[in-house]
C-alpha cells in the first residue's frame, strides 16, 4: 500500500487576502504556538502571494513567515496540492455559489477536513446533498456556515432550550437581532455579492429541496404558534423587531429533524464510552422548538429605515438590471449597508450585536397536550458579542477548527453538515 505523508499543517486559511480572510488571519494567529492551544502550524493560501504576504503584515507584523502557498480555483490541482497539505482548510473564499464547490470536492478527495463561513442555503444543501457519502468514506469533515451565520442563532436556540427543566418545556423560541454601533457600519462588498447570488437562485432552491427526500420533523409539544405580527414591540426586551427572511430558521430546523433521528447526536469516530455518555447526556438536554428571527431595534423609526433599506436591496435584487445597479454603486443602492472596501477598523471595533431568545412553553408537559391550551412560561435568554462579519464571525470559525484540532476523535469520521 503506499505510503500516505501526514499532512504539513493543523490549517490552511484559503482566501486568506480577503476582507474576512485576513481578519480570520488575525484571530488565528492568536493561537499559534500559545500554551494548551492545538494549532502548532499554519499556511495561507490564495491565488496572489503578494496580497497574501500583505494581509500577513496587517493581521499581525510579528508572524513574517508564515509560509503561503499559490492555490486559484481555476485550478484544480493547485487545490488539490492545498488539500493534500492540511487537516483542516478554512475557506474564506465567496461567493460559495460560485467558488465553493471546487474547494469542498478537493478537501473531500483528499480527505482532510473542511470549515467556512459561508451564509448561501443553496450552496450548503447541495454541496450536503452531493458530498455526504464521499466525505463519510474518506474520513473527510466538510461543515458550512460556521460564521455568525448560523452559529449564534442555533447555539441560542439550544442555550435557551436547556433552560426549561422537565416537566417544562419550549413551544417556540423568537429571537431578536439587534445590531449596535456608536458609527454607521456596513458589510464588505463580497457579502453583498453572495446574498445577490443568493437571492437570484432563491427559485432553484426552493426546487431542490422539493426534491430532497423528506425529513423527520422534530416532534414540538404543543400546537404550531400562530405566525405572529410581522412587526412587533417586545416590551420585555425593548424592542421592536420585524420578520427577518434569513436561512437561521432552516439551519435549526435541519439540526432538529437529524436530532430526532440521533436523539443521542452524532458518534464520535473514535469516541471512548464515557465521551459517548457525556454525548448522549448532552443532546437529551436539547428540547426542540419553532423558531423564527426578528430584525430588531430600539426604536420605531429606526425599524422603518431598517425595512425601507431591506425591501430596496430585495426588490432590486430580483433584477438582473437591479443586480448590476447594486454591484456597481453598491453604496449608493444599499443605502451604505454595503461598501467596495468594507467597514473601516473604527467601524468594525465600534459595532457588537445582542441577540434576545425568547421562548415561550409551558410549565408542564401535559398541559402542551391539552388541545388549545396557550403557553404560560417565558424564558428570556441573550447571546451577544462583537461586530458580526469581522469580528463574531472569524472569532467562531477559529474555535471550531480549535475544536476539530483537540477533539476529532469525538465528532463524525466525516460528511458534510451545516452546523451542528
Ligand atoms: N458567515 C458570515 O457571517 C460571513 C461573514 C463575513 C463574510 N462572509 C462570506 O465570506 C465570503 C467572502 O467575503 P469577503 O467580504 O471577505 O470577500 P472578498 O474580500 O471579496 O474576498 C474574497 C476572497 O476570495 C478570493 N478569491 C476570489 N476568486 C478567487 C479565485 N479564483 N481563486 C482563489 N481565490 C479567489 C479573493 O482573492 P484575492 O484577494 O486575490 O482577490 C479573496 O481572498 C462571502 O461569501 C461572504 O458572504 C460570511
Amino acid at each position: 500500500m503506499a505510503q500516505v505523508d501526514p499532512p504539513t499543517y493543523d490549517i490552511i486559511i484559503f482566501g486568506a487576502s480577503g476582507f474576512t480572510g485576513k481578519y480570520v488571519v488575525r484571530e488565528t494567529l492568536k493561537f499559534l504556538n500559545t500554551p494548551n492551544s492545538p494549532l502548532k502550524t499554519l499556511a495561507l493560501a490564495g491565488r496572489n502571494p503578494s496580497k497574501l504576504t500583505e494581509a500577513l503584515k496587517w493581521a499581525n507584523p510579528s508572524h513574517v513567515n508564515i509560509p503561503i502557498i499559490t492555490a486559484d480555483i481555476s485550478d484544480p490541482m493547485s487545490l488539490k496540492h492545498m488539500a493534500s497539505k492540511a487537516k483542516i482548510i478554512l475557506n474564506c473564499v465567496g461567493p460559495f455559489h460560485l467558488y465553493g464547490e471546487s474547494v469542498v470536492s478537493a478537501c473531500v478527495e483528499a480527505g482532510c477536513d473542511y470549515l467556512d463561513i459561508c451564509g448561501e442555503p443553496e450552496f450548503m444543501e447541495k454541496i450536503e446533498a452531493g458530498l455526504y457519502d464521499k466525505a463519510v468514506e474518506n474520513g473527510s469533515l466538510v461543515v458550512s456556515a460556521c460564521g455568525f451565520d448560523y452559529v449564534p442563532a442555533e447555539l441560542g436556540l439550544m442555550f435557551n432550550s436547556r433552560q426549561w427543566v422537565s416537566p417544562a418545556v419550549p413551544n417556540q423560541v423568537e429571537a431578536y437581532l439587534s445590531l449596535e454601533s456608536d458609527k454607521k457600519m456596513s458589510l464588505n462588498y463580497g457579502t453583498l455579492e453572495s446574498a445577490l447570488l443568493w437571492m437570484a437562485n432563491a427559485d432553484n432552491l426552493a426546487e431542490f429541496r422539493r426534491s430532497r427526500p423528506y425529513k423527520t420533523p422534530p416532534q414540538i409539544p404543543g400546537s404550531a404558534p400562530p405566525k405572529g405580527l410581522t412587526i412587533e414591540h417586545q416590551k420585555k426586551v425593548g424592542l421592536w423587531g420585524v420578520t427577518f427572511p434569513s436561512a437561521d430558521a432552516s439551519v435549526v430546523q435541519r439540526t432538529l429533524s437529524i436530532l430526532a433521528d440521533n436523539p443521542s447526536g452524532l458518534q464520535g469516530v473514535n469516541e471512548d464510552p464515557k465521551q459517548a455518555e457525556k454525548r448522549g447526556a448532552f443532546w437529551s438536554t436539547i428540547k426542540p422548538a419553532h423558531f423564527g428571527v426578528k430584525v430588531a431595534t430600539k426604536n420605531l423609526l429606526a425599524l422603518f429605515g431598517f425595512i425601507t433599506i431591506g425591501l430596496s436591496v430585495v426588490l432590486l435584487g430580483r433584477f438582473s438590471f437591479g443586480r448590476w445597479l447594486l454591484l456597481t454603486f453598491p453604496s449608493v443602492f444599499s443605502f451604505g449597508v454595503f461598501k467596495k472596501g468594507g467597514p473601516t477598523e473604527e467601524q468594525v471595533n465600534s459595532a457588537s450585536f445582542k441577540m434576545w431568545f425568547v421562548g415561550k412553553g409551558f410549565s408542564d408537559f401535559n398541559l402542551a397536550s391539552q388541545g388549545n391550551e396557550k403557553p404560560d412560561t417565558e424564558i428570556i435568554t441573550r447571546v451577544m458579542g462583537p461586530e458580526i462579519g469581522y469580528l463574531t464571525t472569524p472569532i467562531i470559525l477559529v474555535q471550531c477548527s480549535l475544536i476539530l484540532l483537540k477533539q476529532r476523535q469525538d465528532l463524525p469520521k466525516g460528511g458534510a453538515f451545516l452546523l451542528e
